[in-house]
Parts: C-alpha cells; structure tokens; sequence
C-alpha cells in the first residue's frame, strides 16, 4: 500500500544542509497500525509529510497504492491527499470559528460531494467518535481529548486509505491519551491502516509494528504477534 525506497530529504537553508531522511525504505501494507519512535530531530515529522504528500523527497522512490506520486504535480497529489489520506496532529488544528460539523465538512467540500450525502458521512463520523449530539458545539467548548476526537472524525470522513498521527496524544492528560489510543485502536480494528508518531514507548509497544529512527534512518523494527501481544522479531 505505501512503499518507500532509498529516500532521502535534504534541507537547505543559507547556513546549514540537513539531511532529514537519508537510505529510509519501509513499506506498510494494509490494516496495519505501525508506530514511529525516535529523538526529536530524528526525521518522524519528515516522514509524515513525505508520507502524507505535504512534502517531496529529495531522491528516492515512494509508491503509494501502486502509483509512483514522487513525479506528480501538486495538483494531482492534493487529490490524492485529499481522497486517500487523513491527518491528525497534536495540535488538532480545528476552524476555530467553524462547529464541529463544519469542521468535519471540510474535507468532503473540496471533492464537490453533494451536501446530502456529505451531512450522511460527517454524521457517522461525528456518531463513531461519540460526539454526534455536539455537532453545533465549536470547538472552544470542548475538551481537549474531545477536540482530537473531532479531528479524527474529520481524518476518516472521507474514507482514507490510511491515517496519519503526529504525536496524537502529546497535548493530552494521560487518562484523555488513553481514551484516544483505544479508539484508534478500534478504528484500526476495523480496518484502517494507520501510521503514527508518538514519543510514549508504550503506547508504541501496543501497535502491530514499532519502527525506530535514529538520524534519519531506521535503526530498530519490532513486529509484534498481535496489538497487544510480545515483541516478536527485532531487524
Ligand atoms: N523546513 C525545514 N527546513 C530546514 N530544516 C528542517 C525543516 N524541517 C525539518 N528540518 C530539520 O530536519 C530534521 C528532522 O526534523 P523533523 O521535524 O522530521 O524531526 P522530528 O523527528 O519530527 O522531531 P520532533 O520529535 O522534535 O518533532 C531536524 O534536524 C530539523 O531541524
Ligand atoms: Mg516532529
């Protein structure tokens, strides 16, 4: 589903060179949940957005689905980033002004869905994440656990292949993390493919694959028997 070979990612800026990415191949298949851990600095967030499309590699290959998108134009690949990919941040970046299903409508507003089927999908999105009887609520009025919530609603409105997490519990007490890792483990459960950044080595130890960084390269991967199962294998 998404392969990765051989990329690399530089930075330039006027004083410093810094090679974010350097020989980073993975490849994640369908219906796994795979953590990335490792130093701030390492690369986590470079992957993300190289993974997500927000960003382009330096050299190397990336097929996603099959399709080699390293080539495509920014056009093509805000479609593809649009239908095939939902993001979550630790900083839920909500319309601060919009309610929650506004929000959640976002997204499904750029692929020019018709708005009864829209209000059909931001329902049973907001219903999944429990939150459907506060759909007229912004987000100010919420908790923040809630507001992750939201945004998850809003990452898996339009069907994604895969969802993206960066650091998805960092701006949260440890009872509201917990909440949230238990429903992106169901979601997970269900089917969806998700990759995600988080600085909590045990949350990491609870999904299918723990991939570790170490200046820009994969140091350590461990694959567990089940989501809450032992380590398995070390490569
Ligand atoms: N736009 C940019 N311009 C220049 N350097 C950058 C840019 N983005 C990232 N870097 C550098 O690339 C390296 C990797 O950054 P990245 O954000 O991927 O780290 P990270 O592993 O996500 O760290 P953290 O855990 O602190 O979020 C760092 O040295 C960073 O300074
Ligand atoms: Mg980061």
């Amino acid at each position: 589903m998404l392969r990765m070979t051989n990329i690399r990612k530089v930075f330039r800026t006027e004083l410093v060179e810094t090679c974010a990415l350097d020989d980073f191949s993975l490849s994640v298949d369908q219906g796994e949940f795979v953590t990335i851990t490792g130093p701030s600095g390492c690369g986590k967030t470079t992957f993300l957005n190289i993974a997500g499309l927000l960003e382009t590699a330096s050299s190397g290959q990336y097929l996603l689905d099959n399709v080699d998108v390293s080539q495509l134009r920014d056009s093509a690949r805000a479609k593809i980033r649009n239908q095939k990919i939902g993001f979550i941040f630790q900083s839920f970046n909500l319309m601060p002004d919009l309610n929650l299903f506004d929000n959640i409508d976002v997204p499904l507003r750029y692929r020019g869905m018709k708005s009864s089927e829209r209000k059909d999908r931001i329902e049973k999105a907001l219903d999944s994440v429990g939150l459907l009887a506060r759909k007229k609520h912004i987000p100010s009025q919420l908790s923040g656990g809630q507001q992750q919530r939201v945004a998850i609603a809003r990452a898996l409105v339009g069907d994604p292949l895969f969802l993206l997490a960066d650091e998805p519990t960092g701006n949260l007490d440890s009872n509201t993390a917990q909440g949230v890792m238990d429903l992106l483990h169901e979601i997970n459960e269900a089917g969806t493919t998700i990759i995600m950044v988080t600085h909590d080595q045990e949350m990491a130890n609870k999904s299918k694959r723990n991939i570790h960084i170490l200046d820009g390269r994969i140091s350590n991967s461990v694959s567990q028997n089940d989501a809450r199962g032992s380590a398995a294998a070390t490569a």
